[in-house]
């Protein structure tokens, strides 16, 4: 089997995380527990995902030069990514992500960008070398969107396909979608792509056909637990979740996201590479952190391998 190559453009990010026994409301001050840091950042999550599970990782993305941003990279490096096109910038600090996680293991993130806001149109058409030899282009929102739009046009241009998983939740220009193969929003994306009032359409089922209208070759809607419901223009299918302790779905997309990446970028069929997903990101929230939580090939395949 070939190993996939993935080219992903995104953001970095520190996590400051703090668990607490819930969620505070907004007014709120709550004691907490345990106080830690760790690598995040949506783009860089995928990275690192997609590398832990055998694939040759181009990172495309921006950091400050200062601390966080030298440890985030020198970290992707120790991943075996190529790091060559991550601009480090001298006038931005790296981007932040402060991480409530209660004991359910459900979270709430807020983010200062930083350098993520700088991720240039430039830096993707630099990447162009890095795209004609990728196998699968892996996109999010959390970078300014003429970088995500440069980096579909430049896989459309050079055949390469594209998945979106289109997080954080933002709106986004009618266009985009079309110009990509697979987009995995969870429900709250989704809704949040169409603009809102999904509730009256029926359920998932018609928020993926109603997405599916927008111009993607294939809605992959996460439902966490409960897998994932797929739609194309010839079939809707639902795959399974796989039941696991929770202690942080933090990243649990970025889990899925990058090993869709990988099984599509290793040839493997639709239905085969979306189980390898949903064993992934079940994994990745049975661990606190973002990348700490991210498993690597031999677990998942253990983990497939037991049911
Ligand atoms: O998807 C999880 C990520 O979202 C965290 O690592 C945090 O940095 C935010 O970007």
């Amino acid at each position: 089997m070939a190993g996939a190559r993935v080219m992903v453009v995104g953001s970095s990010n520190t996590d400051m995380i703090v668990q607490v026994p819930r969620l505070p409301a907004p007014g709120e001050t709550i004691l907490g527990g345990r106080f830690s840091v760790a690598p995040g950042g949506k783009g860089a999550n995928q990275a690192v995902g997609a590398a832990r599970l055998g694939a040759a990782v181009t990172f495309i993305g921006r950091v400050g030069d200062d601390e966080f941003g030298r440890a985030r990279l020198a970290e992707l490096a120790a991943e075996g990514i190529d790091t060559s096109g991550v601009v480090v910038d001298p006038e931005v600090a790296s981007g932040v992500a402060l991480i409530f996680v209660e004991e359910s293991g459900e979270n709430a993130i807020a983010v200062a960008p930083g350098a993520n806001c700088r991720v240039s149109v430039a830096q993707v058409e630099q990447a162009r070398e890095a795209c004609r030899a990728a196998d699968v282009v892996l996109l999010q929102l959390e970078v300014p969107l003429p970088a995500v739009e440069r980096a579909i046009a430049l896989a459309q241009e050079l055949g390469k396909p594209v998945i979106l998983d289109p997080a954080p939740a933002r709106t986004v220009p009618d266009a985009l979608l079309a110009g990509v193969d697979y987009v995995t929003p969870n429900e709250t994306e989704a809704e949040t792509l169409l603009g809102g009032g999904v509730a009256g359409l029926g359920g998932v089922a018609a928020t993926a056909e109603a997405l599916l209208h927008q111009g993607p070759g294939c809605v992959i809607i996460t439902l966490g637990k409960e897998g994932a419901l797929v739609a194309t223009t010839s079939e809707q299918f639902h795959i399974p979740g796989r039941k696991v302790e929770a202690v942080d779905t933090t990243a649990a997309g970025d889990a899925f996201a990058a090993a869709l990446a990988v099984s599509l970028g290793e040839g493997k069929p639709l239905r085969e590479a979306l189980r390898f997903a949903v064993a992934a990101s079940a994994l990745s929230v049975t661990r606190l952190g973002a990348q700490p939580s991210l498993p690597r090939r031999a677990e998942v395949d253990r983990f497939l391998a037991s049911g």
